[in-house]
């Protein structure tokens, strides 16, 4: 972000809004391979000029690997058999199409959760997982304070919990002033202010957004202000007043 602003000579912004994760063209595109509701091949990369597809890594990864990556970033609770599942399938054959998979997952899920389809959360794990959403996010929020101005605003749309964990946990450290350890002979006007604040709490879809759009369901709106740097040491008299 930093790099493609500069490059447009642009040092500071006003405002930074993030819309994570994937786009509905993207969903809606069989092509894509993201969604097993769709007849596709097994993709799932956002950026289709780089990486692994998830066909690719689902044929090499260790099954130990494959669980890790259902598990946390699916948070299934069958991420094991769902695992043992997909090295037994496609040791019989490839799996190289989202129906596969989703077959695959159906099987081996034994509980359903109410209007979920069962591969949703092996879908959404390999997702995050081949297009490294978190740590994308991770390296992402900081420049995107750093870029602001005082008094910009960062908003930030999240569409599960791991990623409004990061949001969170971000606005939540930007918004704590440096802790001094005890007894340091520092005036409090001298400590540095926060560099954000949070606005207001997290914003959800009203009920009339969801019935508009039910893909709206799970997003967090999250905001936070670039704090202006005080001048330290203004408390004492020094400096302009
Ligand atoms: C939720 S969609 C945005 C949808 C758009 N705001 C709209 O309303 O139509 C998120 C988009 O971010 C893109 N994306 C994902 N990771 C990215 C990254 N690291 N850098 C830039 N874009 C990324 C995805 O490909 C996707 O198209």
């Amino acid at each position: 972000m930093t790099e493609a602003l500069s490059a447009r000579g642009i040092e500071q912004v006003a405002g930074v809004l993030l819309d994570l994760g994937v786009s509905s063209p993207q969903l809606d595109e069989a092509g894509r391979g993201f969604s097993f509701m769709r007849d596709g091949p097994l993709d799932m990369r956002m950026d289709t000029t780089s990486g692994e597809t998830a066909a690719a890594w689902l044929a090499r990864a260790e099954e130990s690997e494959i669980r890790e990556v259902i598990r946390d970033y699916g948070e299934e609770r069958f991420a094991k058999q769902i695992a043992a599942a997909i090295v037994d399938a496609r040791g019989r054959e490839p799996l190289l199409t989202t129906p596969q998979l989703a077959e695959v997952v159906a099987r081996a899920v034994r509980t359903r959760e109410p209007g979920q389809h069962p591969a949703t959360r092996t879908f959404q794990a390999l997702r995050i997982h081949l297009n490294q959403e978190l740590e994308e996010l991770e390296v992402t929020l900081p420049q995107a304070a750093a870029l602001l101005e005082p008094g910009g605003r960062l908003a930030v749309i999240s569409f599960h919990s791991l990623e409004d964990r990061v949001v969170k946990t971000f606005i939540r450290e930007q918004s704590t002033a440096d802790k001094l350890p005890r007894g340091l002979p520092v005036r409090a006007a001298d400590i540095p202010p926060a560099p954000m604040r949070a606005i207001g709490k997290a914003i959800k879809p009203s009920d009339a957004e969801v019935a508009r759009n039910p893909r709206s369901r799970s997003a967090v709106l999250r905001v936070a202000e670039k704090n202006s740097p005080s001048p330290v040491g203004e408390g004492r008299g020094e400096g302009p007043r």
